[in-house]
């Protein structure tokens, strides 16, 4: 079964998408089949994977994002999604095994002009539609926002573990207790419309620290977010096996090089051979398969 898993921290510009755009093609190099579903109206993930040139079409018209499935409601999950989307210049595969449900900057209408009906959520709406592909996954990834609107209770609904990037600063330790707050009462209001087959509810299970300068000590933020992290354990809004991830990813300027190029960072070649932050996509990527919650959680 896919393990389904939401990238959020309720601080904006954490590095939430370049995190799951890179480990999601760290994750796809391991042979793994990766689909990464782009919750964010700003489409940033949709746009680096795709390039302009082929993320436009999309926004013109909506036809082909993510929001189609609700407004006009015709299209399917399954439709949209965009195997093997990394493109050469070429027109090959440098990446097989990594997918994209792109979304385009409609999706903000599904926050105000969408009404919808009230037995059927939009987050039940795409879990049901997510749930007729997820057999053909390994990992299915969500990117989220910085909040817990519609689109972002897509992902929070139908993943089963969250992972909290995090810089060592104290905004992103607010936004993790935001969070926390949040998302304890969105699985309450959600909680009718759970089933077994969907698996439990999500949970926090890790924070994954980004974008650390050389020479940055992190040791005394590592710990308030150690604290704060084992406060909601014992309180059991965060699962038990809750960590801070061992991998952490160094600030390097090939990862906003990377945007630009319409590329995750391992398939820059000569542009970031060398460059440790490849390393440390890897070694997240390979951490999180090994962070697999037990089969009872
Ligand atoms: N390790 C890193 N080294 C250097 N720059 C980084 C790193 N990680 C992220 N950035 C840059 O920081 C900015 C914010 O990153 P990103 O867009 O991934 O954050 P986000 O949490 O998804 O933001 P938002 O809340 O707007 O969705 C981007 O310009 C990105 O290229
Ligand atoms: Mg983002």
């Amino acid at each position: 079964m896919a393990r389904k898993i939401a990238f959020i921290n309720y601080k904006g510009g954490v590095g939430k998408t370049s995190l799951i755009v890179n480990t999601a093609a760290c994750l796809a190099r391991l042979g793994l089949r990766v689909l990464l579903c782009d919750f964010d109206t700003q489409s940033n993930a949709s746009i680096w994977l795709l390039k302009l040139e082929r993320w436009n079409p999309i926004n013109a018209t909506g036809e082909g994002a993510v929001f189609s499935i609700f407004e006009p409601g015709r299209a399917r999950v399954k439709d949209l999604i965009l195997h093997n989307v990394v493109a050469d210049k070429a027109g090959g595969c440098p990446l097989p095994g990594l997918d994209l449900l792109p979304t385009s900057f409609n999706l903000v209408d599904l926050e105000s002009e969408y009404a919808g009906a009230p037995r059927r959520p939009a987050y039940l709406i795409f879990q049901e539609q997510l749930a007729e592909v997820e057999a053909d996954y390994d990992f299915v990834l969500f990117d989220c926002p910085p909040n817990i609107l519609r689109a972002s209770q897509c992902g929070i609904f139908t993943a089963n573990e969250i992972y909290v990037p995090s810089n060592p600063d104290a905004l992103s330790l607010i936004g993790f207790t935001l969070l926390v707050e949040k998302l304890g009462r969105f699985h309450q209001l959600s909680a009718s419309f759970r089933r077994t087959a969907m698996g439990p509810a999500s949970q926090i299970y890790g924070i994954i620290f980004n974008a650390i300068k050389t020479g940055v000590d992190i040791e005394v933020p590592k710990m308030r977010m150690q604290l704060r992290l084992n406060q909601f354990k014992t309180a059991k809004r965060a699962a038990k096996e809750a960590k801070i991830f061992e991998t952490f990813v160094r600030d390097a300027m090939v990862v906003r090089r990377a945007v630009a190029l319409g590329l995750p960072v391992n398939l820059l070649g000569q542009e970031a051979a060398g460059d440790n932050v490849v390393r440390d996509y890897e070694r997240l990527a390979e951490e999180l398969v090994n962070s697999a919650p037990p089969p009872s959680a």
